[in-house]
């Protein structure tokens, strides 16, 4: 992996000399200050949506920081360094416990924290290359608006990469109140996404494996909760090491979503590799799709993993494509039709892109199926970091 990526650093917590420490941070060439909080609190959705390299905590007490390192890790797995002014030495023993990856007492020359923070991030990215080989691909399904075509399109984009292109493939339904993947897919699964996060013991592949139920197209579906009330037991911390172990057990996980900004939705952010941003050809979605992408971009999420999709394209309904284009300021990546064979495939339980190969929005779907396949291959996006837009979050 190169290093002239620019390294994404966010700062939290507070010390003495921190502030001249993060201007000096902040005009270094090599890094990409995303911003900085003193409450861990408070940079929640930074934290989760910013897909960070490192995370500096700053403390300034000999006690260890335990609370605000515990809920740094329900937002985001970058490696953590710890800067501490003050009495230090009764620290490294919980540091080294909590897996903080470097402790550096204050006062210290910037050049020694960006060597730290450099070094820290290369073996960050080291374990990600290793894992690389097994590493899943999240394409997440989102659109600010209900009934918009979220679950058809991650339906039948899950069948196509199940079923045309022979990947493992995951179809997670993180609708977590009204999901209805399963019902599409015309199966009663036993098992759901709650089951799961309830049961004791430590989550890893074996165990997800016992909890997905199979469609005969070859995708395995985890489903939302039955009861909507289930909902908030899927924190966003079961939620994001659910994601590494089917990251870790699948070629391709396709997320379908409820159309919030949530935590469960930020939890998944920080996870996703592509982002399939769904508009319809009418003026209060586009608003809202609009409204979206300003949000991504407020959360640090890079622009080049968004991809909008317009559902029913071709819908006559007085505006035009470009005019769509020019509110959102943004190019559309992918149309799809509106197609009959879409509901009357929902109505039968059959994802409509096996049973009608060849109906306009099959042929879409697998156009875009293809066109995700192909950008994976291409390789990851993180190597052009040096294009992220950065957040405006500063402290
Ligand atoms: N391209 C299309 N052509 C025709 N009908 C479509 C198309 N896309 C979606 N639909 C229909 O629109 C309805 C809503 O779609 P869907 O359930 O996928 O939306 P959603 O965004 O997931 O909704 P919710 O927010 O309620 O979960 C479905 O009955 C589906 O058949
Ligand atoms: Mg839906």
């Amino acid at each position: 992996m190169s290093d002239n990526q620019n390294i994404r650093v966010f700062a939290t917590g507070s010390c003495e000399g921190l502030s001249d420490i993060l201007s000096a941070l902040e005009a270094h060439q090599d890094l990409e200050l995303v911003g900085a909080r003193e409450s861990v609190a408070d940079a929640a959705s930074a934290l989760s949506g910013g897909h960070l390299d490192v995370i500096l905590h700053a403390t300034r007490g000999s006690e260890f920081p335990a609370g605000d390192l515990a809920s740094i890790r329900e937002y985001t797995r970058a490696p953590i360094i710890m800067l501490c002014s003050g009495e230090s030495s009764g620290l490294l023993e919980d540091a080294l416990e909590a897996g903080v990856a470097d402790l550096l007492p204050l006062p210290q020359l910037t050049e020694n924290i960006v060597f730290a923070i450099r070094k820290t991030c290369h073996a960050g990215r080291r374990t990600q290359a290793s894992d690389g080989a097994r590493r899943g691909r999240v394409i997440t399904v989102f659109s600010p608006k209900g009934g918009i075509g979220k679950t058809s399109v991650a339906v039948n984009l899950a069948s196509a990469f199940a079923k045309i292109q022979g990947k493992r493939t995951l179809l997670l339904d993180l609708d977590l109140q009204f999901g209805d993947a399963a019902i599409m897919l015309g199966i009663e699964p036993e098992k759901t996404i709650y089951d799961l996060v309830v049961a004791p013991g430590e989550l890893d592949h074996e165990k997800l494996a016992g909890y997905t139920t199979a469609h005969p197209s070859g995708l395995d579906i985890l489903p939302a909760p039955m009861r909507p009330e289930d909902a908030e037991l899927v924190t966003e911390g079961k939620l994001s090491r659910l994601l590494e172990v089917a990251r870790s057990s699948y070629d391709t996980i396709v997320v379908d979503t409820s159309p919030f900004f949530h935590g469960p939705m930020l939890a998944t952010l920080d996870r996703t590799d592509e982002l399939l941003l769904l508009c319809g050809m009418d003026v209060p979605t586009i608003k809202n799709v609009r409204l979206s992408l300003q949000t991504l971009e407020l959360l640090s999420f890079p622009s080049e993993r968004v991809r909008v999709v317009l559902n029913r394209a071709n819908t006559n309904v007085g505006i035009k494509h470009a005019e769509v284009e020019r509110a959102l300021e943004t190019k559309i990546r992918c149309d799809l039709p509106s197609d009959r064979a879409v509901p009357l495939a929902v109505n039968r339980g059959k994802p409509v892109v096996l049973s009608d190969p060849g109906a306009d929005f099959s042929r879409g779907i697998t156009t875009l199926a293809d066109e995700l396949a192909a950008k994976d291959e291409r390789g990851d996006d993180r190597k052009r970091r040096g294009l992220f837009k950065r957040a405006k979050a500063a402290a």
